[in-house]
């Protein structure tokens, strides 16, 4: 099977943080009608729901996922829906129950269906305080700590699993955290990257729950929609990995960013009292090696530390004040 292959798609969890804006760039590249958004809870925004069609579905639901496809012609699927790593904590049988139970649900429709190709993403979060923290290796020891860790290994595994057992074309990247000015991530430990623009625009200061001194591997959503749209794009002859690609874009100190944030919004006040997320963040890696993405798709990201910020003081000023 080829790109060409991929006419038809839909994305599970198209109203949160990235689905919301994959949708949109899936929906310009394959064609309004051939993206089906699938939405859970949320009211999806008028762009999304107006620009496609909008179905109404959820993983754990097999039953609506089996009826968009079918209703819809599907040939390709990316389940971006998942409960992320502070709710996971705060509630960790939901997340396995999504993150896990909805996987193998999507595996055996794509199976069953016998679908052209499939995304599910990975995470930072299949590392663990055991793994080497600086250019953390592809291939290195996983042994996560919090519930939404272990639903990424074991996801990784069992999509990989799925892909030499049974064929099916599943492959995904394990994301940092994903900074983001159209919709707010829900529930990530990584939230207070984007936390930050919104009360430095609105009130000049900030309340960070993480140390100032917190380092985490972040990218900037262009190139997080960039790498997911050229891994699933890749030449299937040319990947040795499937499921679990790092990709790295930029790594920086919650101070860092507030430093930065600075040069824009003058006297903007960063204050650090961190809570339960600080014990998540510190069982992460702070720099990525991402040279097997690289070199088997090409992987590049294109924004650094001072264009992210300057991109996203631009684009949310206008909206928040
Ligand atoms: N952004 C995610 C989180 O913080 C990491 O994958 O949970």
């Amino acid at each position: 099977m080829t790109s060409s292959d991929m006419k038809r798609l839909l994305v599970i969890g198209a109203v949160g943080q990235i689905g919301s804006e994959l949708t949109m760039e899936l929906r310009a590249r394959y064609g309004n009608d051939n993206v089906v958004a699938m939405g859970r809870k949320t009211k999806p925004s008028e762009s999304l729901l107006n620009s496609g069609p909008f179905e109404w579905g959820n993983v754990n639901d097999p039953e609506s996922i089996i009826a968009a496809i079918e209703k819809h012609d599907i040939d390709t699927v990316y389940l971006m829906a998942a409960i992320l790593s502070a709710v996971g904590e705060q509630k960790p049988q939901l997340a396995y129950d999504v993150n896990m139970n909805g996987l193998y649900n999507m595996l055996e429709i794509a199976r069953e269906r016998e679908l052209t190709r499939m995304m599910v993403p990975s995470s930072i979060a299949a590392f663990g305080p055991e793994t080497p923290k600086d250019n953390t290796p592809q291939e290195t020891v996983l042994r996560p700590t919090t519930m939404y860790g272990v639903t990424k290994v074991a996801g990784e595994l069992l999509a990989d699993y799925y892909f030499k057992r049974f064929g099916v074309d599943v492959r995904g990247l394990r994301y940092p955290g994903i900074i983001s000015s159209e919709t707010l991530p829900g529930g990530g430990t990584t939230d207070y990257a984007v936390e930050i623009f919104y009360e430095a625009i609105k009130n000049k200061r900030y309340t960070c729950f993480v140390r100032e001194d917190t380092v985490l591997p972040m990218m900037y959503m262009p190139d997080c929609i960039n790498a997911t749209i050229q891994l699933m794009e890749a030449d299937l002859g040319k990947l040795k990995h499937h499921s679990d690609f790092n990709v790295a874009a930029l790594s920086f100190s919650a101070g860092e960013l507030a430093e930065e944030i600075r040069k824009h919004i003058p006297g903007f006040e960063c204050a650090y009292e961190p809570d339960f997320r600080q014990q998540i963040a510190d069982s992460w890696p702070r720099t990525i090696d991402d040279s097997a993405a690289r070199e088997e798709w090409g992987w590049r990201p294109e924004y650094d530390l001072p264009g992210m910020v300057e991109d996203m003081i631009e684009k949310l000023t206008p909206r928040l004040t």
